[in-house]
């Protein structure tokens, strides 16, 4: 089967959070499935520059007003077709913000043109090949389908996956003409979202199905609470949505090879962290002792529930514990942190910025990673910790709640626990989690037991590739019928 998967993000090409994880593992992990996928994607500078020897494709004299070309070309085990248009994606800033960090002002036409080029590839433009199926990402590439409906595109399924439906592709109803639809599709079943023009509401509305990307939020996001809206569109395609957990490329995360990770370990070799940890303990600052070093990797946001690692970070200190952070995100949340940082020199450290590396070090070296979302789709930091022996402590919700085993009394006694799962989502019932986390930590059997459980769990590719699998071939059967 040949799929077209588009997504504005990909690992190892360009990445800001988990879908370019998601977007580069899952074609690998469907290759021994017999599934081809070619991905498309934009054409950043930092993507242009790691090309080699790509060939061109396919040229649009006019892609919304602008000219484009696709490019393709082999990249770590992915098929990577470029869609090279500088006027879109030839400029400093990241892919969705500019260097002051506010959105790019034409972000509706960069990913509209994003997603008519793979409806345009879905119709069997690209010489050569025709997919069976395609798989769009976001809001970004949720204009596949809209255009596919649109558009003389022979019937060919489609999914749109959910990642984050806070991100909604929501803008005014001035841009409807630019994007070269027909005046019919501004309405309710489209793309119309109450006066507006709604990205991924019309992708919600035009996919032959939905996923998301854990069963939990699958049920979370037909709730007001946290469906952001549009939880009543949800609701009206219930039998088209799934939730499949995300997994993880094992290879790229994989204790006992990692590159960046100083000392390889595995289950029975755990005393080995002990040397990352002192790398740790030396990147921070922090003191040399026997606390266990909680640490959080994450977009310093309130979806995260950074403020509450902020206003909290004191009393973690006060409890005994040592507190690491890598992340970047909302300027308040960085000062906090590192305010609280200066205030307990030795005990918190904070390292504003991206650094991939450093992600793998801490996961290899903290004893715990805190995730305190209050909503997380799946999440990856946790099933990275989980595969590193860093215990995942995390907020009862979406992915979380899915792929950690709480370490209540019942689960330690039958050695199945991973982590520790907290609920609500607040100072209290955090700090709390904390506090059974120090108390586990202090038998020192009893943690290892939980470390190891959680190197045991599963979080390859493996099944939740499989679950892609029978819905990609029942959707494409059906087509064929
Ligand atoms: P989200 O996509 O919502 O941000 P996920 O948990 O799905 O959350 O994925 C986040 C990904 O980004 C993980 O691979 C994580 O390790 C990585 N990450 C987050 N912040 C940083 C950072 N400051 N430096 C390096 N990697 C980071
Ligand atoms: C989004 C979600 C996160 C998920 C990731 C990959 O960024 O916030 O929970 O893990 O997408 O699916």
């Amino acid at each position: 089967m040949k799929v077209l998967s588009v997504s504005s993000e990909v690992f190892p090409l360009i990445k800001t959070g988990g879908l370019a994880d998601v977007a580069g593992a899952l074609p690998i992990a469907l290759k021994s499935f017999g599934i081809e996928t070619k991905t498309l994607m934009p054409g950043y500078p930092g993507v242009m520059k790691l090309l080699q020897n790509p060939a061109v494709r396919l040229e649009f004299s006019d892609l919304l007003g602008q000219p484009a070309r696709v490019l393709e070309a082999e990249h770590q085990g992915l098929d990577i077709l470029v869609l090279d248009a500088p006027a879109y994606y030839d400029r400093p800033g990241g892919p969705y913000l500019d260097t002051n960090g506010k959105d790019h002002p034409d972000n509706w036409r960069r990913f509209a043109a994003l997603s008519l080029a793979g409806s345009e590839i879905a119709a069997g433009l690209l010489p050569g090949w025709r997919p069976d199926l395609v798989h769009a990402h976001d809001w970004q590439s949720a204009m596949v389908p809209v255009y596919m409906r649109y558009y003389p595109t022979p019937e060919l399924p489609s999914i749109l996956t959910i990642h984050n439906i806070a991100f909604q592709g929501q803008f005014g109803a001035d841009i409807f003409p630019h994007l070269r639809l027909p005046p019919h599709a501004f309405a309710t079943e489209s793309i119309e979202y109450y006066g507006t023009v709604g990205f991924l509401k019309g992708g919600l509305q035009t996919a032959t199905a939905i996923t998301t990307v854990s069963p939990s939020y699958a049920d979370e996001i037909l709730t007001p609470e946290f469906g952001m809206g549009l939880e009543g569109v949800i609701a009206s395609r219930r039998d088209a949505l799934y939730g499949i957990v995300n997994g993880i490329d094992a290879d790229i995360w994989n204790p006992a090879t990692d590159p960046v990770v100083h000392t390889h370990y595995g289950p029975t070799t755990l005393k080995n962290r002990l040397e990352n940890r002192r790398s740790i303990e030396e990147f921070f600052h922090l003191d040399h002792d026997d606390a266990p070093i909680f640490c959080v990797i994450s977009r310093l946001t309130w979806q995260k529930g950074m403020d509450l690692v902020a206003s909290t970070a004191d009393r973690i200190v006060a409890l005994g514990g040592k507190l690491v952070v890598l992340g970047s995100g909302e300027a308040a949340l960085e000062g906090a942190l590192l305010a609280a940082a200066h205030r307990n020199p030795g005990r918190i450290g904070v390292s504003i910025g991206y650094n991939e590396p450093m992600s793998h070090l801490m996961q290899a070296g903290c004893d715990a990673i805190i995730i305190p979302s209050r909503f997380e789709p799946c999440g990856l930091t946790q099933l990275y910790g989980l595969r590193y022996g860093c215990v995942p402590i995390v907020a009862r919700t979406g992915g979380l709640n899915d792929t950690v085993i709480d370490a209540n009394h019942a689960a330690l006694a039958a050695k199945v626990a991973t982590g520790i799962q907290f609920a609500p989502v607040n100072e209290e019932s955090m700090l709390q989690a904390l506090r059974r986390a120090m108390h586990l930590y202090a038998d020192q059997k009893v943690w290892t037991q939980l470390q190891k459980q959680g190197m045991k769990s599963d979080v390859s590719w493996e099944k939740s590739a499989e679950r892609y699998v029978a819905l990609y071939s029942s959707l494409v059967s059906k087509g064929m019928t």
